[in-house]
């Protein structure tokens, strides 16, 4: 078999991957009672067109808040944060967020719900046809009609992804998305995600404060800490490089290593809680 490629054949079969993320020496800075209060300071992190970034960091770190400045719901107080080259504009429609609440409106079906994530401006069959695929790739196409409280809350926080997909966005944000959800569910939903990025391969990235899920999902693991206002320390405790291809094994010795060793960063006793520990 003859495979001879001519330069326009490359261009059509391997579009310019999308979703290039550049933050540089972001700074965020909220005015407080007597003087302003940094919360984001010397954040710099170039992120790879279809990668899984995870984040995670002391409650209060600016994990939400470094999320709003990716979606363009919020702006630097210094530094720039660029997709693609281009500055985020204010609800830039090249992103969209998912929360940890599905957020959905309770008087309409979960196929209403989804349609409302599409751009504005889609065709009307245009956009059937797309809501239904979404549905398919989360599989919900059985609840399509229903209303968001007959549904569980791990098929609202589904619908709640198909609704950020149907944006088209390049990048997918997502703060502590399966954090209200029950073990089992959060496993499943982790697994969803991962064939959800295999489908569409936009960049992601995923609050969480769950170690072992920033883990299995992500290429690297952005660790932030708290700052104040009386040292320059950056927000950036450290980038994690995750070994391993996706799926990967969470038994595996050197994913509980790296875990525990995060978990110890994060300043958390791996062994107090061991229960196989003796003294
Ligand atoms: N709009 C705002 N105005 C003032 N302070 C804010 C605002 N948004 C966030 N903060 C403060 O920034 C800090 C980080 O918040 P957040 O990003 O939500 O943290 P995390 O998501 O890591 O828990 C908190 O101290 C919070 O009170
Ligand atoms: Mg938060």
């Amino acid at each position: 078999m003859s495979a001879v490629l001519t330069a326009s054949d490359a261009v059509r079969s391997t579009p310019a991957p999308r979703g290039a993320v550049s933050l540089s020496d972001v700074r965020r800075t909220f005015a407080g009672a007597t003087r302003a209060v940094p919360v984001l300071r010397g954040v710099d992190l170039d992120i790879e067109p279809g990668e899984i970034i995870a984040v995670v960091g002391p409650s209060g770190c600016g994990k939400s808040t470094l999320l709003r400045l990716l979606a363009g719901l919020d702006a630097p107080s210094a530094g720039s944060v660029t997709v693609d080259g281009t500055p985020l504009r204010d609800t830039d429609e090249r992103t969209a967020v998912a929360f940890q609440e599905p957020r959905l409106l309770p008087w309409r079906t979960i196929t209403q719900n989804v349609q409302l994530g599409m751009p504005r401006g889609t065709a009307r069959a245009d956009a059937s046809a797309r809501v239904a695929e979404l549905l398919d790739l989360v599989g919900l196409a059985g609840a399509a009609s229903l209303r968001p409280r007959e549904v569980s809350g791990g098929m609202a926080q589904r619908a709640s992804l198909a609704r950020a997909l149907a944006r088209g966005p390049e990048v997918l944000l997502l703060d502590e998305p399966f954090g209200a959800l029950d073990a089992l569910t959060r496993l499943r939903m982790q697994d969803l995600l991962l064939d959800i990025h295999s489908a569409e391969p936009t960049t992601v990235v995923l609050v969480t404060h769950d170690v072992e899920e920033a883990l299995y999902l992500a290429d690297r693991v952005l660790q932030l800490r708290a700052i104040d206002s009386d040292s320059e320390d950056s927000s950036i405790a450290r980038v994690i490089e995750v070994p391993g291809i996706r799926p990967r094994d969470r038994a595996d010795r050197g994913f509980t290593d790296l875990r525990a060793e995060l978990l110890d960063g994060l300043g958390v006793d791996t062994h107090r809680s061991t229960p196989q520990e003796t003294r």
